[in-house]
């Protein structure tokens, strides 16, 4: 409440002396300051010059500009990817983006020729077949890190397809799973998730070059020739929405943000699993960073920053669905705030997978605690109560009640179901038998699980198997 001297007349005189050290309010520094954007789509440098050389080639096969001419810009623009690949070519804010910095160079180093380049092409349909072009490599990137990653997830799962864990619900002991078997979950969530970026990758690989500013060419222009020079399936089929939309770079971020979460599960998992009360993995110290203070910790930083990272990506999707949200058709420089999100989202994604498949790949399991949690909580109780039922034919909710008895009577006397003599058995149901210990182990109930997609260590087998050849 004391600090509203900005609201005063000369709070706002040194307010406007503040911003103008770094503007001198001319308007056209300031529409500069907010219109380049060289700053950041200088990253479709690469992307851009394919369209051009596309484009370049199908005016030259069409007649719409001279062999010569055309020849003059191709070699001019294998000059200016010299420059970029060397790092020195000279980005300059008064041409505002990467294509007006292109095309400028280009006009630098071959003179008036470069203007015949931009024949039958809109800035509008530059930018959006650049931008197609980079976030269908970044889709295409991030399966094969996704693939990475679970093929760590299955080296770990195959080496322990037969270790036992607590499995929970709720976080509380439920029952036995092996440890092959809870990793192999992830490997079907991210096989799903390379399989969305696929499907966006898919959906999104028609071509918009030619649309031109919005309405299409008056030029005799062959947008098939440049689709299939860039990759594409076939050119969009309608002008307008091809420099209007941008739902495959939302289709993309609304696969990373799924992934994202993935990888916070995941992530979440090993900061717990790696806490002394839980002690069930260990990371090396190529993973965890200690404390400043605190000599005995090893805390596991990178399981931690990708659980967040899920923030930033998400906020990605948000920020640019509410960019798009609204925006009359066709092409408006709202747009132009596209790339940063995705950009931000997608660098952020590559780490996270990148980190998270080398922690896999560098954590081992404490076999011995895992083995010994996963028959703590009673977490056989299932198995007796499945037990009651084939072989004493009981109802399950019978068997459910009794087996209700057994934990109770084993919680009060402080020990475990298999603890529980057979006599104390039979005083809650007189038809137990001796048989029933041998369902009471933690092993024994895993390897009780056969059905498909069960713990059972033949089925985590048969899972890896099927993934490996999948993955080969
Ligand atoms: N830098 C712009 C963007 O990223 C390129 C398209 C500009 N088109 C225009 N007509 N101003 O969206």
């Amino acid at each position: 409440m004391t600090d509203n001297a900005s609201n005063t007349p000369k709070a706002k005189g040194q307010g406007q002396a503040m911003w103008g050290g770094r503007f001198s309010a001319k308007p056209a520094e300031l529409m500069q300051a907010i219109n380049v954007s060289i700053g950041f789509d200088k990253r479709l440098w690469a992307q851009d010059l394919a369209g051009s050389r596309a484009h370049a080639r199908m005016l030259m096969n069409q007649g719409v500009i001279a062999s010569h001419d055309g020849e003059e810009i191709l070699e001019g623009l294998a000059r200016v990817e010299d420059e970029l690949l060397s790092g020195t070519f000279p980005f300059r804010d008064e041409y505002e983006d990467i294509h007006m910095n292109i095309e400028a160079r280009l006009r630098e180093l071959i003179g008036p020729t470069a203007g015949r380049l931009h024949t039958a092409r809109s800035r509008n349909d530059q930018v959006a077949v650049d931008f197609r072009l980079w976030v269908r490599d970044a889709c295409d990137r991030t399966v094969g890190q996704l693939e990475a990653l679970q093929k760590a997830l299955l080296t770990q799962a195959e080496a322990h397809a037969e270790s036992l864990m607590p499995g929970f619900t709720h976080l509380q002991p439920a029952q036995p799973v092996t440890f092959g078997h809870h990793l192999m979950a992830y490997v079907e969530m991210f096989g799903r998730d390379a399989g969305r970026f696929r499907d966006a990758r898919a959906r999104m690989n028609e071509c918009p070059l030619g649309a031109a500013a919005l309405a299409g060419s008056p030029f005799p222009i062959d947008r098939q020739q440049t689709a299939t020079a860039l990759g594409f399936d076939r050119p969009t089929a309608n002008s307008l929405d091809s420099v209007s939309s941008r739902d495959f770079a939302l289709e993309a971020l609304s696969a990373a943000s799924i992934t994202a979460t993935h990888l916070s599960r995941l992530a979440e998992e090993i900061v717990l699993w790696t806490t002394p009360m839980f002690g069930f993995i260990k990371l090396t110290d190529a993973f965890t960073t200690g404390s400043s203070i605190m000599p005995q910790k090893k805390n596991p930083d990178a399981a931690e920053l990708i659980r967040a990272k899920v923030g930033r990506i998400l906020g990605s999707l948000t920020t640019l669905t509410v960019v798009m949200k609204g925006l009359p058709l066709a092409y408006s420089k709202d747009m132009q705030e596209d790339k940063v999100p995705t950009f931000e989202a997608f660098d952020a994604l590559e780490l996270s997978l990148l980190a998270m498949a080398g922690m896999i790949a560098d954590l081992t399991p404490n076999t011995e605690n895992m083995a010994k949690a996963a028959g703590a909580g009673f977490s056989t109780a299932t198995d007796l109560a499945d037990w009651l039922v084939r072989t004493l034919n009981m109802p399950f909710r019978d068997a459910h009640h009794v087996t209700g008895s057994a934990v109770k009577t084993a919680e009060g006397l402080g020990v475990d179901l298999a603890d529980l003599s057979l006599a104390q058995f039979q005083a809650i149901e007189p038809r137990i038998t001796n048989d029933v210990y041998a369902v009471l182990t933690p092993a024994a109930s895993a390897a009780s699980r056969m059905s498909y997609g069960g713990t059972a260590p033949a089925q985590v087998r048969a899972q890896i198997a099927r993934w490996k050849e999948l993955l080969a």
